[in-house]
């Protein structure tokens, strides 16, 4: 997916993805992250995720990476908070004191772009990018951050081929294929959530199932 389908999914409207309420999973496994509150954890692909506020109020410091200027904009302005602006190399800056978000493309960061990194979170965006676009998100995301770093990463298995994406099935089998070289990888669960998803039901598919994995970068 290019730059301008986003653009146009969010000056339409078109964001099924948003999710109102705090994920679950990153609720429930934060504490798998290594290092715990305090310290700073990056967020690529973070639409307005209200994640990004659940983590800055569990203490740690928040970097979100978002090319959507809408969505980085609502997200302050819907969460009450006035950033700072400033511009970057490829794009611009929003920051309050324990939050920001890089509003660039996050194919072209460079780890010079980021404060230290102690962990990550991917809920919807690994999904989010089409096969062609996994490998060099995968081989970014392993540039970005130090060995020992840990990832908390949410992934949809289904039926491909009974639904366009995104998002996308990204099964646990493709995540070793991905990130197996340079992580080690743990399943911390793994569900059915069909009956969870009517819009999904809707759309034809007959199986859905979510998977929570840890990959802890290798030295
Ligand atoms: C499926 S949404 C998920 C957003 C968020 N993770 C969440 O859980 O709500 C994917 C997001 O990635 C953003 N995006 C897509 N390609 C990008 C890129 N190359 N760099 C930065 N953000 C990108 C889109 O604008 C969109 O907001």
């Amino acid at each position: 997916m290019e730059p301008d389908f986003w653009h146009e999914r969010w000056a339409r409207g078109e964001i099924g993805f948003h999710q109102h309420d705090f994920n679950a999973h990153m609720q429930a496994f934060v504490g798998r992250l290594s290092r715990g509150p305090g310290g700073h954890i990056l967020v690529p692909l973070c639409g307005k995720s209200r994640d990004l506020i659940w983590l800055m109020r569990r203490g740690y410091r928040v970097t979100g990476v978002e090319i959507s200027e809408k969505a980085v904009i609502d997200f302050f302005a819907e969460n009450g908070l006035t950033p700072d602006t400033s511009s970057i190399a490829g794009g611009r800056l929003f920051s309050t004191a324990s939050l920001e978000i890089l509003c660039t493309d996050f194919f072209a960061l460079e780890p010079g772009q980021l404060p230290r990194i102690d962990a990550v979170y991917d809920r919807a965006a690994l999904v989010a990018l089409p096969p062609g676009m996994r490998e060099r998100y995968a081989n970014r995301l392993t540039a970005l951050v130090e060995p020992g770093v840990r990832t908390l990463l949410v992934t949809l298995d289904y039926p491909q081929h009974e639904m366009r994406g995104p998002p996308f099935s990204v099964p646990p089998a493709e995540v070793y294929a991905l990130f197996g070289e340079t992580c080690q990888i743990e399943t911390l669960h793994s569900e059915d959530c069909l009956a969870q998803e009517p819009r999904f039901r809707q759309k034809g598919l007959t199986a859905l199932s979510e998977h929570v994995l840890l990959l802890e970068r290798a030295a």
